[in-house]
């Protein structure tokens, strides 16, 4: 859809929601509190998934598959969290149709695809966002804020840390047969909100490991970039980590600037160190969706608002932070960071030009 069609419009934006799996009814249960969208059909080639996820939102057009949908519903954008490997057919197919594109991450499987995908979209005239959330759970939002405007000076360090021990495989378990798991599952949002808060990245090294052996993929990675910057920051992530108080899913950040601090520890306390020896406090717990549970409640918030901020965008005709081109440069620090473990070197990751 061009912006123009969208621009001064409170039209409400019908979109089709694709893939009925266990993420997908987060983005359902978000569009159902937004009232600039609305999904007005499903697509999954698992009959009983479809059935049923089609019953609990009260969805009545279901189809098990992409190209009927399109030809038979009008849609203004197509919502796909359906997995990787299915991505390249389902964003080509609706962008063929002329329907904008949120695709879940990663949102292609090679930096060849990626680069094919974000042309197709731009060739077709819709836009092509990537459903990369992490960046918009308030208290990362907040970091990234007081970042911006100066509050701890120029920030020469960083540190993204997500360890946990917690069961991930009992609603997801194809992530155990992965051969590549923890970086391109997880690590691309720490990595995506590393460059949120410092920027692009001009080196990057990575160790990895498995400490899990009934997983085919690694479970731990530590990652060091150097950004544009000057910044140097860790992003470091565990599935094998115990831990009596275990954060899952928040991530644990620290920023250290010329001109004070900021950490932000579990349950959304954030602190910020001035140069003076003081500290303040704030309390970063997110207003939590109503139909938000624990333990994925910072998810589930962050899920909200990224979809609330792409109904803007498409009513003002502005590109999502997580468009296909700056996303594009979060899936080459996951191409660069297996590089890197593989080679035993330090990388410079590709970048969108
Ligand atoms: N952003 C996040 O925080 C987050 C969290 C979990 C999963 N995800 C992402 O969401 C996506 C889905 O993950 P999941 O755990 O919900 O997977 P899932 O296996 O539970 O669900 C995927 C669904 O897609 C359907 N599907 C597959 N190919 C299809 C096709 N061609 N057409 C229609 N339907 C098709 C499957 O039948 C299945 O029902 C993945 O890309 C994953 O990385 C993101």
């Amino acid at each position: 859809m061009n912006d123009a069609q969208y621009s001064n419009d409170t039209t409400v934006l019908r979109g089709a929601l694709v893939g009925c799996g266990f993420f997908a009814a987060n983005q359902m249960r978000a569009w159902q509190d937004l009232p600039g969208a609305e999904i007005v059909a499903l697509c999954d080639r698992d009959a009983g998934r479809l059935s049923a996820f089609g019953d609990t939102f009260g969805i009545e057009h279901r189809f098990d598959d992409i190209e009927t949908l399109l030809t038979q519903m009008a849609v203004d954008f197509v919502d796909i969290a359906a997995p990787t490997p299915a991505h390249e057919m389902l964003v080509t197919a609706a962008a063929r149709y002329g329907a904008d594109v949120i695709c879940q991450k990663p949102f292609a499987g090679s930096l060849e695809t990626a680069r094919r995908l974000i042309e197709t979209c731009r060739e077709r005239g819709v836009s092509l966002t990537v459903h990369e959330n992490f960046r918009w759970q308030h208290a990362v939002r907040r970091v990234a804020e007081l970042i911006a405007q100066g509050r701890i000076g120029r920030p020469f360090f960083g540190r993204i840390s997500y360890r946990s021990g917690f069961d991930v495989f009992a609603n997801q378990p194809y992530l155990a047969d992965l051969p590549r798991f923890i970086i391109q599952d997880l690590g691309i949002h720490t990595l995506d909100m590393a460059r949120a808060l410092f920027g692009d990245v001009e080196r990057l090294s990575c160790e990895t490991g498995r400490v899990n052996l009934k997983i085919r993929g690694e479970d731990t990675a530590t990652m060091m970039l150097r950004h544009e910057c000057g910044c140097v920051s860790v992003v470091d992530c565990s599935y094998a980590t115990t831990l009596a108080n275990d954060p899952f899913p928040q991530s644990l950040i620290e920023v250290d600037g010329d001109r004070g601090s900021l950490r932000l520890s579990a349950n959304f306390r954030l602190t910020i160190h001035a140069p003076d020896g003081g500290a303040t406090i704030e309390d970063v717990t997110p207003h939590w969706p109503s139909w938000s549970e624990a333990p994925w409640r910072v998810i589930q918030q962050s899920v909200l608002a990224l979809q609330e901020d792409w109904i803007d965008r498409c009513r003002s005709g502005g590109e999502a932070p997580t468009c296909g081109r700056d996303n594009f440069n979060t899936l080459a620090l996951v191409d660069a960071a297996y590089r890197s473990a593989d080679e035993e070197a330090v990388v410079v990751p590709a970048r969108w030009q």
